[in-house]
């Protein structure tokens, strides 16, 4: 496999990916027993890095994961892989995707703590954001919602972001397969959730709606920022439980995450959203994203 580029730290080491192993013994590969969060780069820069520590910390809590490290530790040796990546030769102007994956840690098969022989391990790979294209934003995004439901807060609780994503993965396999780009997930109840790595809005009469968090979903970071970039633009925001029917006759449909940051949605179950664009609100929400992102990180 020729390298693009990408960097791993290892628990510290930073090293070429063909260098960076893991033992089969590792509880991420044996139960999906780990955590992770995803930032990108604006120049440089991950936008509101601390914000993704609090939550994985709050992620370990939900899952009795005891960090070997400090928030504080993961923060330094993320920027400082962001910095070794773009050091290499021709990588000084590129953005980029990191994640950390902790791991509970490795040793003897079976599920109790007396079986582990290390402390908790950590990965940050670093890829060029060019490895994660979003289609261009006028061309929206088609979504399907999927038959599977979204995982119960009493079972997998989506409010921790675990390393395990079979659920939204197949999820996504079935929308893709019908010819989608992603899926969308209803709680047991019949509620919009969530997409399979994203957060969801839809716009009606120019009022912003998104699910609450106790209905099961991801506490998102650019979730957040949304909610109060409504209030800052003086654009009603609501956090309510909603069906289906209310996304495929709202005016306006779009989704967020660190990746995708502000995006519409065009096309639902094959039905258009809207007149088929991307609306004002989702627009005037992007762009104030955008302003926002430059703002915090000082990019003239
Ligand atoms: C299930 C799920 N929901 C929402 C999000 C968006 O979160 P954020 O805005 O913090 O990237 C993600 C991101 O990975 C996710 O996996």
């Amino acid at each position: 496999m020729k390298n693009r580029g990408t960097l791993i730290n290892l628990n510290g080491e930073i090293l070429d990916p063909a260098d960076a192993k893991v033992s089969v013994f590792d509880r991420s590969f044996l139960y999906g027993d780990s955590l992770y969060e995803v930032v990108r780069t604006y120049r440089g820069k991950p936008f509101r890095l601390k914000e993704h520590l609090v939550r994985m910390e709050k992620s370990a809590k939900l899952c009795q994961m005891r960090f070997s490290q400090t928030s504080a530790e993961y923060e330094r040796e993320i920027l400082r892989s962001i910095e070794a990546y773009r050091a290499q030769p021709g990588k000084q102007d590129e953005d980029v995707y990191a994640r950390i994956v902790v791991s509970r840690g490795s040793g003897k098969i079976g599920f109790g703590l007396g079986n582990l022989e290390t402390p908790t391990l950590y990965a940050i790979i670093i890829e060029p954001i060019s490895m994660f294209p979003n289609k261009p934003f006028e061309k929206g995004t088609q979504l399907q919602i999927s038959e599977r439901i979204r995982n119960h807060p009493r079972a997998l609780d989506p409010a921790m972001k675990s390393g395990n994503y079979l659920n939204s993965l197949l999820a996504y396999l079935t929308a893709a397969e019908a010819g989608y780009d992603d899926a969308l997930m209803v709680d047991q109840q019949g509620f919009m959730t969530e997409g399979t790595t994203f957060n969801l809005f839809y716009v009606n009469r120019g009022i912003v709606a998104t699910a609450p968090l106790d209905v099961g979903i991801l506490d998102g970071v650019t979730r957040r920022a949304i909610l109060n970039l409504c209030i800052e633009q003086g654009l009603p925001c609501r956090e309510v439980r909603f069906p289906k029917e209310y996304l495929y006759e709202a005016d306006e449909v779009f989704v967020s995450s660190s990746l995708k940051e502000v995006f519409p949605v065009l096309a639902l179950d094959g039905k258009r959203i809207g007149n088929g664009k991307a609306g004002p609100v989702t627009r005037k929400l992007r762009d104030a994203f955008d302003d926002l992102v430059r703002r915090e990180l000082s990019l003239a």
